[in-house]
C-alpha cells in the first residue's frame, strides 16, 4: 500500500522530513507547500513533486493519507485540526502546539477523526536513549531514584533576528524550554515512564534582552514514586554542547551525552553505548548535528503504523504530557508557584 505525503513548511527542518519519506517503502511524496513560493518552488522541484501556497488548499485538492507539519510553533494546531478534519494523518513537529489546551484539542481531533497523531520525538530512538529505557524497564538497575538534565546551547540574537516567529511568546510560545529542552525533558518521561506529579521553575532572560522569551531556566519536575528530575538549561552558551541525561538508580548510574550513552552498574560493570555507522543518516548539508539522526525511524515507523491500521508510537495522547510539563515549567516560571499537574482520566 502506498501512502500519499505532503509536506507543509520548507524551510530547515523540511530536509529531515523530505529525506524520510523518499527512504521510506510504503511513502510516496505528492506535494509540498510554503507561504514562501521560492522555498516550496525548490522544494517540490527538488522532490519531483507539485507545491502549494496555501495549505488549505493542497489540503483540501490533493488525495492525501499523511501529512507531516514543519512549520513555526503556533501553526501546529489549526493546520493538523484542518488535516485531521479531512481524514489525513498528522505528523507534527515538536512542540505539538504552545499550549496544553491547543494541543489536546489536536489529540482530540485527530481521535474524533480516526487519524493518528505522531509527534517529531526523534531522539527517543538514538540507540543510547533505547538501550537505557530497555534496561531501566526490564528492572536491571532497579528503581531509578533521580534524573538530571543539562542543555547548554547557543542561540545568539542572529539566530532569532533572521526567524520571523522565533523569540516570540506568541509564535515560538518560548524561547529554550519550548524548543531546545524538550527533547530532553520528553527522553527523562519517556525513560522514567511514570506520570510528573508536580514542576518548580524559574525562568529568566539574562542575555537576550531583544526578546522577550526565556534563555535560562531550571526547576524540578517529580514523578511517581518521588523521583526528582531536576533541569538547568540555557542557551548563551558560546557552543552546542552535546546534552547531558543522568539517571541514578538503585544498582547504578547511567546517562546520555549527546548520541551517546554509559551504564555504570554498582557491581562495577560498565557499558559505553555508541551509534553505529549505519545509524547516521545523512539529510544533506542543512542538517545539524544535534537534531541528531533518527527523524527516518520514527516516520518510517509511523507509516508502518498507519498502514496496520495501528496508533503510532510516539503519539500526541503520550507526548501530550511533555507538552504539559512544558507549559507547567512556564506557569510555575511565571508565577512563582509550584504547579500540581492534573491527569485527565479520558485521555
Ligand atoms: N525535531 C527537531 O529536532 C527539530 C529541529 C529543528 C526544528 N524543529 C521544528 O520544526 C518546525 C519548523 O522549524 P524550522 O526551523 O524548520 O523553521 P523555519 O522558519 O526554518 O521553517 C518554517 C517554514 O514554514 C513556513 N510557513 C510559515 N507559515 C506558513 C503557512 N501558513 N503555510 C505554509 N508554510 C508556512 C515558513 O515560510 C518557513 O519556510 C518547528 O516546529 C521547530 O521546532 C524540530
Amino acid at each position: 500500500m502506498e501512502l500519499k505525503a505532503a509536506v507543509i513548511g520548507c524551510g530547515r527542518i523540511s530536509p529531515m522530513h523530505l529525506v524520510s519519506i523518499k527512504k521510506t517503502k510504503n511513502a510516496r511524496l505528492v506535494a509540498v507547500c510554503d507561504i514562501k513560493e521560492d522555498r516550496a518552488r525548490a522544494a517540490a522541484a527538488a522532490n519531483g513533486c507539485r507545491y502549494y501556497t496555501d495549505y488549505k488548499k493542497m489540503l483540501d485538492d490533493e488525495d492525501l493519507d499523511v501529512v507531516h507539519i514543519c512549520t513555526p510553533h503556533y501553526l501546529h494546531h489549526d493546520m493538523a485540526v484542518y488535516a485531521a478534519q479531512r481524514g489525513i494523518h498528522v505528523i507534527t513537529e515538536k512542540p505539538m502546539a504552545i499550549n496544553y489546551g491547543d494541543a489536546l484539542d489536536m489529540v482530540k481531533k485527530c481521535r474524533e477523526n480516526g487519524v493518528t497523531l505522531s509527534v517529531m520525538f526523534q531522539n527517543r530512538y538514538n540507540r543510547a536513549v533505547q538501550y537505557i529505557k530497555q534496561e531501566i524497564g526490564s528492572g536491571n538497575l532497579g528503581r531509578v531514584l533521580s534524573a538530571r538534565i543539562i542543555v547548554t546551547w547557543d542561540r545568539r540574537d542572529e539566530y532569532y533576528l533572521k526567524s520571523d516567529w522565533k523569540g516570540t511568546w506568541d509564535k515560538e510560545g518560548g524561547g529554550v524550554v519550548i524548543d531546545q529542552a524538550i527533547h530532553s525533558i520528553d527522553i527523562v518521561r519517556y525513560i522514567i515512564g511514570k506520570e510528573a506529579l508536580s514542576v518548580e521553575a524559574c525562568i529568566h532572560n539574562r542575555r537576550h534582552k531583544k526578546f522577550k522569551i526565556e534563555d535560562t531556566a531550571e526547576g524540578i519536575i517529580e514523578f511517581e514514586d518521588n523521583i526528582l528530575a531536576s533541569f538547568y538549561t540555557m542557551n548563551y552558551f558560546t557552543f552546542d554542547m552535546p546534552i547531558e541525561i543522568t539517571f541514578h538508580c538503585e544498582k547504578g548510574v547511567c546517562g546520555i551525552n549527546g548520541d551517546e550513552g554509559f551504564i555504570s552498574y554498582k557491581d562495577g560493570r560498565y557499558v559505553s553505548i555508541k551509534p553505529l555507522d549505519e545509524d547516521k543518516i545523512d539529510y544533506g548539508n542543512g542538517a545539524k548535528k544535534y537534531w541528531g539522526y533518527c527523524h527516518f525511524i520514527e516516520i518510517k515507523n509511523a507509516y508502518e503504523a498507519i498502514e496496520d491500521k495501528r496508533n503510532v508510537g510516539v503519539n500526541g495522547e503520550d507526548c501530550l504530557k511533555t507538552q504539559q510539563i512544558i507549559n507547567s515549567i512556564y506557569e510555575s516560571g511565571k508565577s512563582g508557584l509550584k504547579i500540581y499537574l492534573k491527569h485527565d482520566a479520558n485521555i
